[in-house]
This record gives C-alpha cells, sequence and structure tokens, in this order.
C-alpha cells in the first residue's frame, strides 16, 4: 500500500479550535469582535507587551508598520535577500524603495555588516527578517540604527517563539510583525499581529487596519447600542475576523507545547543527519532560543550527484511535502526589471536558495512519519 502523502507545513488542528469555530458561527457574530479583542490581549501577554494589534495577515502588517514608521516615497528601507517576497512587497506598498542586503552563510539572517554596507542619506529604516525562527543579531542591528537614527520592523513570520538574549523577538523594533498562516508555529488560516513600542503607533495601526475608521468602530452593532464612527485616516480593509482568532486562542495556549515537539523532531534530524553529505543547519547560539519554524538542509550537487530540484523530486515521488524558502528576492523578474537587481551581486542568498530545502517540521507528524522522512533522505543519499 502506498504511504500517505506528507502535506508540508500541514498545522495541528485540535478539537478545541473546531469547536471554538463552531461557536463563533453559530453565535452570529464572525466579524472583528470579541474573539479578535482575548486574541490580541493573549498574544500581548504571551510576547511581555501591553498591546498587540491582529490583522489578517503579516504582509498588512508589516505594510501598517512601515507606514505608521512614516516611510514615504523617496525612502529606502534594507531588508535580506533572503526572505519571502512579501517582505519586500510590504515596503513597495508603503511607497519606499527596498534596498538588499546579503545574508550571513551560516545563519542565513540578514548581515549586519551589510545593512551598514547599504546605508545611504535616503535610509529610513531596517527590516530584519528572523529567516526560519532563529534570531538576527539584533543587538548589533539596534546600534547601527541607534548610530543612523533608523526605524527597525522585525519580520517575525517565523520567529512568534523566537528570544534573543533572553528578550522576546519582536520587542527589539519599534514594530514586531507576526503571521498565522497556516503552515506558521500558530495558525489561524491567514492572520497577523503587530507589536509596537510606542502606544500611539499601536493604536494608529488599528485604527488604519479597519478603514480608518476611529476606534473600536467594530462596536457599532454590539448590545450597547449603535455607535457613530468616523473617518479619520484613509485606511485599508486588513482586520482580523472572529472566526480566525476563534483558532488563534486555541493554537497559542498550545504554542509551547508545539515547540517542544517540533524540537524533538528537529534534534532527531540532526542527529539523524549528521553523516549524510548534506548540510544542516548550523548549531544554535548559547543566547538565543530558536522558534524551529523551518528545518532546512543544503544539497551540494557535487557532494549529492544530483540537483536540488532533483532531490525535491524524489522527496515528492516518496510521497514527502519539501519546500523551498527561497529562492533570493533578487532572481524575480518583477525585482530585476524594477530595480535592477542581479543575485549574482548577493551571493550568499544566492547560493542558499540554490541549494536549501525544507523538510516537513509540523508538531502533527508522528514518530514513524519522522522517521519515514529520514529514511527517505538516507535513501536519496550516495
Ligand atoms: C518571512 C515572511 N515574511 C512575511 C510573510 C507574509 O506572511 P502572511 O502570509 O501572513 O502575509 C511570510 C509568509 O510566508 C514570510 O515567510
Amino acid at each position: 500500500m502506498r504511504s500517505k502523502f506528507l502535506v508540508f507545513g500541514a498545522p495541528k488542528i485540535e478539537e478545541s479550535e473546531i469547536n471554538a469555530v463552531i461557536k463563533v458561527l453559530r453565535s452570529g457574530w464572525l466579524g472583528t469582535g470579541p474573539k479578535v479583542l482575548q486574541f490580541e490581549k493573549q498574544f500581548a501577554k504571551y510576547k511581555d507587551c501591553s498591546a498587540a494589534a491582529a490583522v489578517h495577515s503579516c504582509t498588512a502588517a508589516l505594510h501598517l508598520s512601515l507606514l505608521v514608521a512614516g516611510i514615504k516615497p523617496g525612502d529606502e528601507v534594507i531588508t535580506s535577500a533572503l526572505t519571502f517576497c512579501a517582505t519586500v512587497n510590504a515596503i513597495i506598498h508603503a511607497g519606499g524603495t527596498p534596498v538588499l542586503a546579503d545574508v550571513d552563510p551560516v545563519t542565513m539572517n540578514i548581515d549586519p555588516k551589510e545593512v551598514e554596507r547599504k546605508i545611504t542619506a535616503k535610509t529610513k529604516a531596517i527590516l530584519p527578517v528572523h529567516f526560519a525562527g532563529r534570531p538576527c543579531a539584533m543587538d548589533t542591528l539596534q546600534k547601527i540604527a541607534k548610530k543612523y537614527k533608523l526605524k527597525i520592523i522585525e519580520d517575525c513570520a517565523h520567529a512568534i517563539e523566537a528570544e534573543y538574549k533572553g528578550k522576546k523577538i519582536g520587542t527589539f523594533g519599534d514594530f514586531g510583525c507576526f503571521s498565522f498562516y497556516v503552515t506558521k508555529n500558530v495558525v489561524t488560516g491567514e492572520g497577523g499581529m503587530i507589536i509596537a513600542k510606542k502606544a500611539a503607533d499601536l493604536a494608529r495601526i488599528k485604527i488604519l487596519a479597519l478603514h480608518g475608521m476611529s476606534k473600536d468602530a467594530w462596536k457599532r452593532f454590539g448590545h450597547e447600542g449603535y455607535k457613530h464612527y468616523q473617518v479619520v485616516e484613509c485606511g485599508y480593509k486588513y482586520n482580523m475576523m472572529d472566526l480566525q482568532a476563534a483558532i488563534g486562542i486555541h493554537q497559542l495556549l498550545r504554542v509551547h507545547k508545539n515547540w517542544k515537539r517540533r524540537e524533538v523532531i528537529w534534534n532527531l534530524y540532526n542527529q539523524s543527519f549528521l553523516n549524510l553529505p548534506i548540510a544542516i543547519p548550523a548549531p544554535l547560539e548559547a543566547n538565543i532560543r530558536h522558534a524551529y519554524h523551518l528545518y532546512t538542509i543544503l544539497i551540494d550537487k557535487i557532494k549529492m550527484g544530483i540537483t536540488r530540484d532533483q532531490f525535491l523530486s524524489k522527496m515528492v515521488a516518496n510521497g514527502i511535502g519539501v519546500g523551498v524558502h527561497y529562492q533570493s528576492i533578487p532572481e524575480h523578474p518583477y525585482y530585476q526589471k524594477i530595480f535592477g537587481w542581479r543575485s549574482k551581486d548577493y551571493p550568499n542568498a544566492k547560493k542558499l536558495g540554490e541549494q536549501t530545502v525544507s523538510l516537513p517540521l509540523s508538531p502533527k507528524l508522528t514518530n514513524l512519519e519522522v522517521q519515514r522522512i529520514i529514511n527517505c533522505i538516507s535513501s536519496i543519499c550516495p
């Protein structure tokens, strides 16, 4: 009998989420409401913050943070050459000009030396991405930001649980942006969250996330009676729904349990691949907590006898879903056309993008399934 296909990034959904969604469906209130409020409070507490703003994606979170950071046409924002396109697109949507910095080949995170090299009179912000869940070198980036008076917007899409020197990721910058997309460590289907250093910035984000309507506009249909609202800015339709928050509330309650399970899988992979001709993630620095979002291996054609893409095909043929995070940003034709970027100018991101493969790391995986993945990789290796 053919083994079941292991879907890459399949979320672990339990009965509590299913029941919570049913309850919201039956409540008659599906949109932004009390569940979103509860999820925001719960998330803020988890992050040791006073408040958080829920939105419908991390892309929306990044866009609003950049706007509230004051990014305007002509302003440059430095980000990683190895990230998801949403990071770069958010800068463009905010009216800014993205400037790429190459990554460190070991940590795969933005290299602070490259960031400093890319600073010009137009630079207004740094947008570090905590790649795969490994925190960026935040103390060095903070020093650079202070020296050049730059804002920091952290892309924490992979890094909900991550900490750097005992401090939670997302609390270093002026803004921290999180994703609850289906493959992420906490899932709401689509969803995002923003935390901000300044309460006034977060208040403005909340208004911009719902058409620019005055605070608590969602209350207008509640039992307290109709409330008039005023449009105070030209905002966006970026609000999270109670339907999504109902899932997130239960997911967040299990964030540590799921993290522990991924840590077990991570360590099993590490031990099993030690003697294989593939590169595994760099050892963890002593002062960090990795969020274990992506377990990435590198496929070197010379050592493996096959290309990365041939490896991907073999995994899929064996019923194992895999991912590529990511082809380097300068490889995409749109950015080449608009910004003239060439991948050879970002050699570390280019090489990683050509060799990287993300293995399944969902807490949903059973021990037998993890063993199946390990056996499959061992059988592909020469
Ligand atoms: C690094 C990074 N940034 C931003 C995003 C965008 O997140 P969302 O899908 O919630 O908009 C993603 C999503 O995969 C991501 O991986």
